[in-house]
């Protein structure tokens, strides 16, 4: 008997093991993989270590030594004593009882699931020979034409950081822009930006195939790319060896009713992840998934266990990506910390309706708060208040003129209500904001707080 399980050891399973730890409580952790889950391993920070390399061979160097670093540095934390890390999977046998894979029960009064998600591949022909962001970053040679499809958080950082490394980077996307997250105005905004350093963006398009270049259609198709090149032949400069066999590819999509394709030699799936529930057996607790896969929770994160199964249950909990409330690590790290502060009967004020956010693209995004179109559509009153990179002094001297802030609050500068910004350094004036959104300040007492000068955080102040 433990007084906490926790499967998974992602950003919200490894940080809610070690405040609960501290805070006293016995607690065993499944995982089967590495410490630190998508984001330590395969996701935020190897994806950073790309973003922050002069080129992708110093990328490929640096990225298994960073992850390395930080992975033991979980490890050592996760020895505390009060932690038991079990290196296998576990899956519910009744509501108060996980099995390991090799078979030992282990009973708890609180179970906390935070198993993540998997990259989501596209219902298409040929979908299998796309790789994933995981696979994209064991690539040891750079592909020369890269295919993206999805111009979501994944696509678009990594449009931007392959093609500063060198690659023709082209990105399909369904939507009419991208970063539906973000105010259409800073997405377009930074779509032009990536566009003017020769990224190829087709917007509003949905792929319908991947074909190898020896399977696709003989009769020529326009090619949005190269028009004259069939896609039954090599294009005209030929293919240097790509990281994948079977490459070079065609990628099939639609566009205003015209059926388009682009040659690549590694196309990205970028659209969208899936919950990690397979082999939970979260029946076995009364609970069935959401249509999209998500396992439900109510506003403290917790399973509504039906009437006849809480009965002696133990208080199940599901944080992270796997609830699907917000795919963030920072989000499944607080919904963590505000579980096991539950457990514990600790009031926390912790706000998760402000979840700040960040794109790490070049230049990059961030935002907090709802976008001015969602505004519009809510009709909330609002006012918006903008500035620009190009007149803030160390943008200018930085040679970073390229850049906007969004600030939205009730009217008469009033209570601050988000912000939305593209430019260098986005995510920490965004984070800026976030404080002052939390403790419901208005964009007077933004104005009015002291802003060091020269930073590019005077553009907050600057505003119109
Ligand atoms: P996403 O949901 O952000 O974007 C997927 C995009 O693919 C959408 O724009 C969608 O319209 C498009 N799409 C879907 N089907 C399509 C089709 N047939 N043809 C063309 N386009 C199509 O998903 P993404 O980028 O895969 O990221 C997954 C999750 O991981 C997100 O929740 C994201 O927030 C999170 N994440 C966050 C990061 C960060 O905070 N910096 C970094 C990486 C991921």
């Amino acid at each position: 008997m433990t007084d906490l399980i926790i499967i998974g050891a992602g950003p919200g399973g490894y940080k809610a093991a070690l405040h609960a730890a501290k805070l006293g409580l016995k607690v065993t952790v499944f995982e089967a993989g590495h410490v630190g889950g998508t984001c330590l391993n395969v996701g935020c920070i190897p994806t950073k270590t790309y973003v922050h390399a002069s080129s992708f061979a110093e990328a490929v160097e640096r990225q298994p030594l960073v992850v390395e670093q930080l992975r033991s540095g979980v490890e050592t934390l996760l020895s505390h004593p009060n932690i038991t890390l079990v290196r296998e999977r576990a899956a519910f046998v009744d509501n108060h009882t996980v099995c390991s894979e090799s078979g030992e029960m282990f009973t708890a009064d609180n179970v906390i699931i935070a198993t993540g998600s998997s990259a989501k591949l596209l219902p298409i022909p040929g979908a299998d020979r796309a790789v994933t962001s995981t696979e994209l970053l064991q690539l040891k040679d750079l592909p020369r034409r890269l295919c993206i499809i999805g111009a979501g958080v994944i696509g678009m950082e990594f449009a931007s950081v392959f093609q500063r490394f060198g690659s023709e980077v082209t990105v399909i996307e369904y939507l009419k822009e991208c970063l539906p997250m973000v105010d259409s105005d800073i997405a377009k905004r930074l779509r032009k930006q990536l566009e003017k350093k020769g990224i190829t963006f087709h917007m509003n398009a949905g792929v319908k195939a991947i074909n190898t270049l020896s399977d696709a259609p003989a009769e020529p198709s326009s090619s949005s790319s190269e028009p004259s090149a069939s896609p039954a032949e090599p294009s005209s400069s030929p293919a240097e060896p790509s990281a994948s066999a079977e490459g070079p590819f065609s990628v099939l999509f639609s566009q205003k009713g015209k059926e388009l394709s682009v040659e690549a030699d590694v196309v990205l799936m970028a659209t969208g992840r899936k919950p990690n529930t397979e082999g939970l057996n979260i029946e076995a607790v009364g609970i069935t998934l959401a249509p999209n896969g998500t396992i439900p929770v109510d506003e403290h994160f917790q399973l509504p266990l039906p009437h006849e199964t809480a009965h002696g249950a133990a208080s199940i909990f599901a944080i992270g990506d796997v609830n699907g409330r917000q795919m963030l690590a920072h989000a499944a790290e607080m919904q963590g910390i505000h579980v096991v502060n539950s457990i514990l009967g600790i009031q926390d004020q912790i706000r998760f309706d402000v979840m700040p956010a960040a794109i790490f693209t070049e230049p990059e995004a961030a935002c907090v708060g709802p976008s001015e179109d969602q505004l519009k559509e809510a009709g909330t009153p609002y006012e918006c208040h903008k500035a620009f990179y190009r007149s803030n002094g160390k943008a200018l001297a930085m040679g970073e003129t390229e850049g906007m802030v969004k600030l939205c609050c009730e009217p008469g500068d009033g209570r601050l209500l988000s912000a939305h910004i593209f430019g260098a350094h986005a995510a920490d004036l965004v984070q800026e904001v976030t404080g002052f959104i939390t403790l419901g300040a208005s964009l007077k007492q933004l104005r009015d707080t002291i802003h060091i000068h020269p930073t590019l955080s005077e553009v907050l102040i600057e505003v119109n």
